[in-house]
């Protein structure tokens, strides 16, 4: 009998123990600039159901540094639309199903990465991350999860490799981390923050969550982080109050997010996050507050709406590391779906 294929599709899959080794093969293939023929002939397939700046291009370099080749997938952008309601009559402007097209590419591809954000209209289809669920039952290869509706796993681990490399032998328990709420025009998914509390409340670090009181997650995700931290003796706050939660703290991670109203109060969601909430922009003074904290963002992100010029041009910002560091961590990941040794 054949065994079950692995997945890269969220970090609850994977033990403490191994995400912290394929951090450590990451920090080595980053320090060695790693090269080799090891992959070769190996087709990685990229579904796009979203733009990508870093994702598409960390992973089409990661595989070219292996000796693979990718295959772009765009629905509607030179790629069949596809529906991916099961039981949907497709008599609209859907072409084709996402239950053929993976398994077809199942076919053609070695492993495939799915992009697929939240529409933040279905709820309860968000909080199961069904779509990325259903890529993985349709799939006879390795499925990586490039950022559903509730996970960015591989930005979570560029995350925790940026910490680790920030803070090296200290002892991480001494350090806090404040996840912070910025505004932003359009309405976010929760995947970014949700993977940061993750892999923060994982990690050992002191986790403070810092947003509006209408923007704070659902209790059964914040429940979880909060069992996290105690199990890795740390602690999990939350603050709504801004300028409090910034003192002292090692790392500033900004992100925004829709509060959990857009689903069913859309246009009150708007108004919080543009208009009551946008003094929440993280300032130059507000990063004073801290202990010289280091800043970090999984980009793209909006100057002087999320965060002021002089952050993000500033000696502590750590945004573009982070982003390098996605390139190391999606390698790691591709050479342990595949298989392959160092
Ligand atoms: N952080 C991130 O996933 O960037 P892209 O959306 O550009 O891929």
């Amino acid at each position: 009998m054949s065994s079950p294929v692995k997945h890269f599709l969220s970090l609850s899959d994977w033990s403490d123990a191994e995400l912290n080794a394929l951090i450590d093969q990451a920090q080595i293939l980053k320090q060695r600039n790693y090269r080799s023929k090891k992959a070769e002939g190996k087709v990685l397939g990229l579904l796009f159901f979203n733009p990508s700046l870093r994702t598409k291009v960390s992973f089409e370099a990661a595989a070219i540094h292996l000796g693979a080749g990718t295959s772009i997938i765009a629905p509607g952008a030179g790629s069949w639309t596809l529906e991916t309601e099961l039981g949907a009559v497709m008599n609209g402007n859907k072409t084709e199903h996402l239950k053929e097209a993976i398994q077809v590419l199942s076919r053609y591809c070695d492993a495939i990465g799915v992009r697929a954000f939240s529409s933040l209209k279905n709820k309860d289809a968000d909080y199961a991350d069904q779509l990325i669920r259903d890529v993985a039952g349709y799939a006879s290869v390795p499925v990586i999860n490039m950022e559903s509706a509730m996970e960015h796993p591989c930005q979570a681990m560029a995350d925790w490799m940026t910490l680790r490399e920030l803070f090296g032998q200290q002892d991480i328990s001494t350090k806090k981390l404040v996840l912070t709420w910025a505004p932003h025009p359009s309405p976010l998914p929760q995947a970014v923050p949700f993977s940061v509390l993750d892999m923060a409340s994982r990690s050992g670090i002191n986790v403070t969550l810092a947003c509006p009181a209408e923007m704070t997650p659902d209790p059964v995700f914040m429940q979880k982080f909060e069992s996290q931290c105690t199990a890795h003796g740390s602690s999990l706050e939350i603050s709504h109050n801004q300028a409090d939660a910034l003192e002292n703290a090692d790392v500033v991670y900004a992100k925004s997010w829709a509060s959990p109203l857009i689903y069913d109060h859309p246009l009150e969601e708007a108004r919080l996050r543009t208009e009551v909430y946008n003094n929440w922009t993280l300032t130059g003074d507000l990063m004073n507050r801290t202990r010289n904290a280091s800043f970090m963002h999984c980009l793209p992100v909006r100057r002087n709406v999320v965060v002021e010029d002089c952050v993000l041009d500033g000696p502590n910002a750590r945004h573009i590391d982070e982003a390098e560091n996605r390139l190391h961590a999606q390698k790691a990941i591709l050479m342990n779906l595949w298989n392959l040794s160092l």
